[in-house]
């Protein structure tokens, strides 16, 4: 049987992992956060003082090991070569680097190719920028979605809140938004919402509503 992908993509803190992970696991299909894969590599070039102002060797990227695990119910792992690093990857400095790290195409390449072996051999809803458009563009359903900019910063402001560390509202603001300027005007798969996909806002729905919102929209195509 081959398997099913939903994507959801969309800008900067709209709440789509939240989404991908309860409608995974309503549907028992495994998450993926493609986002953790891209800032597992960027921990990787900072720690490692490696030079991603252009693309780094082909030969170095490719022999990243990053592994993202999904257990439902606990916190998703990402594994870079071998090492848990999942408590390390929303650090500001990780913030302020991984849209320009994501956007070198030998990074993406690589990073695709993984993303596309989870997603042929385990139905999958994976959230990030190009899931629809460029690594699953065969999804069976996918979402784009949005909410508003202050609602967005306020989600991202109560997460920070929660893992104890400090980021004020103006610089959570500038980070959403040069990280949405970057990943949508890049050269290799930019955002953007593909034709076929169902746009929601979710600014004024509840995590609920949304959910049975997507769950009826997935309830039709599988
Ligand atoms: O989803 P999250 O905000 O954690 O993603 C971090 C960054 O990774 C994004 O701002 C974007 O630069 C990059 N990304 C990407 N393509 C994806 C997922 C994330 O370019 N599919």
């Amino acid at each position: 049987m081959p398997c099913h992908q939903i994507s959801i993509d969309g800008y900067a803190a709209c709440g789509k992992s939240t989404l991908a992970r309860e409608l995974a696991d309503e549907l028992n299909f495994i998450y993926i956060d493609s986002g953790a894969m891209y800032r597992g590599v960027t921990l990787y070039f900072l720690r490692e003082g490696v030079s991603f102002d252009t693309e780094p060797p082909d030969a170095l990227v490719q022999s990243i090991d990053i592994r993202f695990e999904y257990v439902p119910g606990a916190a998703d792992k990402l594994y870079l070569n071998g090492e848990d690093v999942s408590t390390k990857l929303r650090t500001s400095q990780v913030n302020e680097n991984v849209s320009k790290v994501a956007a070198l195409p030998n990074v993406r390449r690589r990073l695709v190719a993984l993303q596309q072996d989870y997603g042929h051999t385990h139905n999958v809803v994976m959230d990030g920028r190009d899931i629809g458009t460029v690594v699953f563009p065969g999804a069976v359903l996918k979402i784009f979605l949005t909410a508003n900019l202050e609602t967005r910063v306020r989600r991202r402001m109560n997460d920070i809140k929660s893992s104890n560390q400090y980021l004020n509202v103006d610089e959570i603001r500038t980070n959403l938004l040069t990280r949405d300027h970057i990943d949508s005007t890049r050269a290799d798969s930019p955002l953007k919402q593909s034709e076929d996909s169902v746009v929601i806002d979710n600014t004024n729905l509840t995590r609920k509503e949304q959910l049975v919102m997507v769950r009826s929209l997935a309830a039709l195509r599988i």
